[in-house]
């Protein structure tokens, strides 16, 4: 349309009609007059103000939302987790509402993230950096197993600052878990119990949600999906990693070690393409029998199998094997049947530990509380994990890589693992507690204690 065909309705009419204000609205040149009528007359004064007003507001807004992008904003440690506490008192609930906010609002591009990104970490903080498999890796912090069951927020929780996010457990078929309420918070102790019995969405649903961030990347850059198979890290993210956990479904009898072996083998073929790193996981306390597959000869015949089959995926570098053992594990018959097993099957590597059936005599939750059935996680686990990785580097080859969890809260708890010999330091109920920005304050610390002592040394001198 050109401008002359609206040229009839700006020509001014006398308007004679009855219906006053609203005629007035259909009627071009008595619309002007009504806006003369009803606005303020804009004078350079007002349009000033209007401009200062609106950048006021709009910085305002972009300082906000810099600010609550920011994951170690005091916002999220003090307001987001206390709230959520009240909005969703079932510990559940809570978990699936944030998991599902952090990937909304990374699809949005507004997510909290850690802002010491790879560039400035690889540029500035070079003692932060670490190795594994001798492959170097931006930090030695990684988000445990059980925070992202079903890959729903891999990038959103990669952002938060890790170097490795285990994502799992992944059953071969999809299971519902225990009945509800099955998580519970010993706010007291800064520690959850948990009885979820390995719910997940199924491995045909986690290896669908990775394979699309395989496609979305290689769309994006121009690549082939074996290309980025070959040629990158599963997780996507140079000096990061993806780890992705395995477990059997209820269904499967821990008697029957045929079936066993198929269940974990039917992972290894539909995740072990996306994964990094592939997790046994034979540690759950929530699922009966599971915790027998530890023994002797059965946990060499299972690592064994799985071994093999993640030799067979069709990719340059096959992920590394390693498996998850239990906490309550801990005679020392146990510790060498099961570095014995490691060592026969040729996995790389242990994660030392799960959560424990043990309830601590130091605990000081209600006892209602303390008595649910279930594992228990926090800082109380934080001594016999710490121990236990110390007995499993003394016994272990330094090939055999340790991947502590338990209890981390701290930076100084990261350190006091990593000097026991573990490589990696996993933290999952901090965060519940901590919020999305606890990554972020972990490493701050380490740094700062790094530096402290790299200081004193060098003045020392
Ligand atoms: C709610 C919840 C769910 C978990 N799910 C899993 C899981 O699926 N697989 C697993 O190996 N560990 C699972 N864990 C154990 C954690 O990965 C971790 O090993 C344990 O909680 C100890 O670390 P933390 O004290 O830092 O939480 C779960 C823990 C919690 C609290």
């Amino acid at each position: 349309m050109s401008p002359s065909h609206f040229r009839p309705l700006l020509r001014p009419r006398t308007f004679t009609g009855a219906n006053g204000a609203f005629s007035a609205f259909k009627q071009p040149s008595s619309f002007h007059a009504f806006r003369r009528t009803y606005t303020t007359k804009r004078t350079p004064l007002s349009t000033t103000k209007t401009v200062v007003k609106s950048t006021i507001a709009i910085t305002t807004l972009a300082l906000f939302g810099y600010y609550s992008t920011d994951s170690r904003a005091a916002i999220h440690r003090y307001l987001v987790v206390p709230a959520l506490r009240v909005i969703a008192p079932d510990a559940e609930d809570a978990h699936a509402f944030g998991l599902k906010a952090l990937r909304v609002l990374w699809d949005f591009g507004l997510h909290p993230r850690d802002r010491l990104g790879i560039r400035e970490e690889d540029e500035k903080e070079p003692f932060l950096e670490t190795y594994v498999w001798n492959k170097r890796i931006i930090n030695p912090i990684y988000i445990s197993a059980g925070l992202d069951k079903n890959a729903e927020a891999v990038d959103a929780l990669f952002a938060l600052g890790p170097s490795i996010i285990e994502v799992g457990c992944v059953t071969p078929e999809p299971q519902t878990g225990n009945p509800r309420p099955r998580v519970f918070r010993l706010v007291a102790d800064k520690a959850l119990i948990n009885r979820y019995g390995f719910n997940s969405l199924g491995s045909d649903y986690v290896a669908r949600k990775l394979r699309e961030r395989v496609l979305r990347y290689a769309a994006d850059n121009g690549m082939t999906e074996q290309d980025v198979l070959d040629n990158l890290p599963a997780s996507l993210y140079p000096g990061k990693l993806l780890a992705v956990q395995i477990g059997k479904n209820k269904s499967v009898s821990e008697d029957d070690i045929e079936g066993v072996k198929e269940a974990y083998i039917s992972g290894v073929k539909s995740l072990g393409l996306y994964a990094d790193v592939l997790v046994v996981n034979v540690s759950s306390p929530n699922t009966p029998g599971l915790r027998k597959l530890q023994s002797g000869n059965t946990l060499t015949e299972l690592l064994s199998a799985v071994v093999a089959e993640a030799k067979k995926l069709e990719k340059k570098e096959k992920p590394r094997v390693i498996v998850k053992i239990s906490p309550d594990e801990s005679s020392k018959q146990q510790i060498e049947d099961i570095t014995s097993a490691i060592k026969r099957s040729g996995v790389d590597g242990v994660v030392v530990a799960n959560t424990t059936l043990r309830r601590p005599d130091t605990l000081v939750s209600p006892p209602h509380l303390v008595h649910e059935a279930g594992g228990l996680s926090g800082p109380e686990l934080f001594d016999t994990m710490r121990d236990l990785v110390r007995e499993y580097r003394r016994r272990l080859p330094r090939d055999k890589e340790i991947w502590a969890s338990g209890g981390v809260s701290t930076g100084q708890d990261a350190l006091d693992v990593l000097k026991e010999g573990a490589g990696v330091v996993g933290v999952y109920t901090a965060m519940i507690y901590g919020g999305v920005g606890t990554i972020g304050r972990m490493k701050e610390e380490i740094r700062d204690i790094v530096r402290t002592t790299i200081a004193k040394k060098t003045g020392d001198k």
